[in-house]
């Protein structure tokens, strides 16, 4: 259904990002002397919905997805993510390049998860995985292969599926379709949209698609070249299918496409 104000308050919070500092600058001795990568950064993210991030190259996205996933340790601020009943993994990462192990067969590459843990077969996982490579359109046969032997897209789509198995709730995508050819993509990101509202996930994607951004997102925020999330805007496209084509086909797209992109100039051009 559509996210109504009155059934948004009550979606839980996925990610609590409060007041998160981060530099790389190994020596922060003198306070005023160090380029922080974003300073105070505060960002909430709540249970099926989709936020993007959009903003010039080298303003931080990348390093803020890598703060949240836990690889970089931030100077200042809490995270907090909330975990699914200790269901799975917190936290999905989704790259721009496919993560696959080349030396292991798609197969083997989808039992990454289990393996991990201990080779315990959760619950319901072979009907997950099959339910998976449903959604994402993929053949059985294809588990046998190796990830060179598939195109992009369907690497892509084994990765995607991969990081889904370890069933995390948080799940961060950082460009993740832009290496894709058009219909691959806008395939992807609607199975992408519905498989988020259906299981409740959160997502954060950073993309550089205006394009893309609109017709996923419930908000997109600009990210400046100081690393602060500038600007915020509410999508409310009232396409509730997840059909990234029927968001692009209806007339607010245009607006918000345009309300955006005059704001991202503006930044990128400071
Ligand atoms: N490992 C690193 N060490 C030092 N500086 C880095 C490192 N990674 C990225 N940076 C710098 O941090 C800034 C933000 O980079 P990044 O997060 O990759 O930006 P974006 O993903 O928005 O393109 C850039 O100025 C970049 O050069
Ligand atoms: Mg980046």
């Amino acid at each position: 259904m559509a996210t109504t104000l009155g059934s948004k308050l009550e979606n839980k919070t996925i990610l609590s990002a409060a007041k998160v500092s981060f530099t790389y600058d190994p020596q922060p001795g003198d306070k005023s002397a160090v380029e922080w990568t974003f300073r105070d950064l505060s960002l909430q993210v709540r249970e099926a919905e989709i936020v993007c991030i959009v903003g010039a190259s080298g303003c931080g996205k990348t390093t803020l997805l890598n703060v949240i996933a836990g690889l970089l340790k931030p100077q200042s601020g809490s995270i907090t993510i909330a975990s699914a009943e200790n269901r799975g993994r917190a936290i999905g990462y989704i790259f721009q390049q496919d993560a696959l192990l080349p030396w292991r067969t798609v197969r083997a590459n989808l039992a990454l998860a289990e393996e991990l843990r201990g080779g315990v077969f959760k619950r319901g996982s072979k009907e997950r995985l099959a339910r998976y490579m449903d959604t994402f359109n993929l053949k059985e046969q294809i588990l046998d292969q190796f990830p060179a032997q598939l195109s992009g897209g369907m690497r892509q789509r084994v990765s995607i599926i991969q990081s889904l198995m370890f069933d995390p709730q948080l799940l961060l995508l950082d460009e993740p379709f832009s290496a894709l050819d058009f219909y691959t993509k806008l395939r992807l990101e609607s199975e992408f949209c519905r498989l988020v509202k259906e299981q409740r996930k959160a997502a954060i994607l950073v993309t550089h698609d205006l394009d893309e951004a609109v017709a996923m997102a419930n908000r997109v925020y600009i990210m400046d070249l100081n690393g602060n999330l500038s600007h915020e805007f509410e999508i409310d496209l009232q396409q509730n299918d997840g059909s990234v084509e029927a968001a692009r086909g209806t007339p607010q797209f245009a607006q918000y496409y345009s309300a955006i992109w005059s704001e991202l100039k503006s930044v990128i051009a400071n």
